[in-house]
């Protein structure tokens, strides 16, 4: 069993980024430059924005963060979004979800111009992935295909089984490995909750995509072996064993799935750092105008 190590990946992915953007600057260029928009308090949003603004100074990007209070109207959350449309000095814009529910995620992702939907997340950008053209990948999918190319993990002819079908994760994901391109050309099978049989099912994979949100769900008996398995859960439990008092576990039983496996992905230190890699990719070809000129 090998640990598909995405710090180290992402690291790599890291450097060679900001390698790329010191070349534009010593060329006369301008550094990209994100902005976030957040809504409200969520814990796990904050975390997660936090990290990605880090990542951007990591790189040598320029970042920029909105906050708004979760009493915002969806009418003045558009408007915002517009006036970051109109910034020719900004690149690319994510809006963190979730959004409070009075707020509809589908119009504010449709008001982010195509051309700085860096997450990937707008019809026109998820039509172009479907039809494989150019285009701003999701970050969580791309960032597991970048994940199986730099382990020089075969998937072309492979049964690939994705659990999970949210527009951020689980139905990319099973859009990218079936596609004619490098790292997809699988048979993929999408299991979601109305899925009969998942076990069957998860039994003939050479490779598994778990991306349910639900704790350790995929245990040792559902794997054949010399799968390859990737975890995308993250989920903080209490735990007796640590310091802070709190580990964080995966949609995977690690100790069950692991001895089973070819290759996995670990949590923490897996999928999660190269999700983040991916959006500074999405941003850097967003500066660089090499999808909508
Ligand atoms: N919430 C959870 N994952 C994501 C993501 O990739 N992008 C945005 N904008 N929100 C998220």
């Amino acid at each position: 069993m090998e640990l598909i190590d995405g710090k180290k990946i992402s690291a790599e992915v890291k450097q060679e980024i900001a390698a790329e953007v010191e070349e534009i600057i010593k060329n006369g260029g301008k550094k990209p430059h994100l902005a976030a928009i957040i809504v409200g308090h969520d814990g796990a949003s904050e975390t997660y924005v936090a990290a990605k603004v880090k990542a951007c100074h990591q790189v040598g990007f320029d970042s920029s963060e909105f906050r708004f209070e979760d009493t915002i109207t969806e009418a003045e959350l558009l408007a915002e979004i517009e006036k970051v449309n109109q910034d020719d000095s900004i690149d690319g814009l994510i809006v963190q979800l979730p959004l409070p529910k009075h707020i509809s995620e589908s119009k504010v992702i449709e008001t982010i111009r195509p051309e700085k939907d860096v997450d990937g997340f707008h019809p026109m950008n998820v039509g172009k992935m479907v039809a494989t053209l150019p285009t701003y990948l999701p970050a969580t999918p791309a960032g597991i295909v970048e994940l199986l190319k730099r382990y020089k993990i075969e998937t072309s002819g492979k049964n690939c089984v994705v659990l999970g079908r949210s527009n951020i994760v689980g139905t990319p994901m099973s859009v990218l490995m079936s596609r004619k391109a490098s790292h997809g050309d699988c048979t993929v099978t999408l299991c979601h909750s109305r899925t009969k049989n998942i076990p069957e099912i998860t039994r003939e994979a050479d490779i598994i995509i778990v991306a349910l949100g639900m704790p350790e769900f995929l245990t040792g008996d559902m794997v054949k072996t010399g799968a390859v398995v990737i975890d995308v859960g993250i989920h903080r439990i209490k735990s007796d064993k640590t310091k802070s008092g709190w580990k964080l576990i995966g949609d995977v039983n690690f100790d069950e799935v692991a001895p089973k496996c070819s290759f996995i992905t670990p949590v923490p230190g897996g999928v999660g750092p190269m999700t983040i890699v991916s959006l500074l990719q999405n941003t850097l070809i967003a500066s660089k105008k090499e999808i909508y000129s």
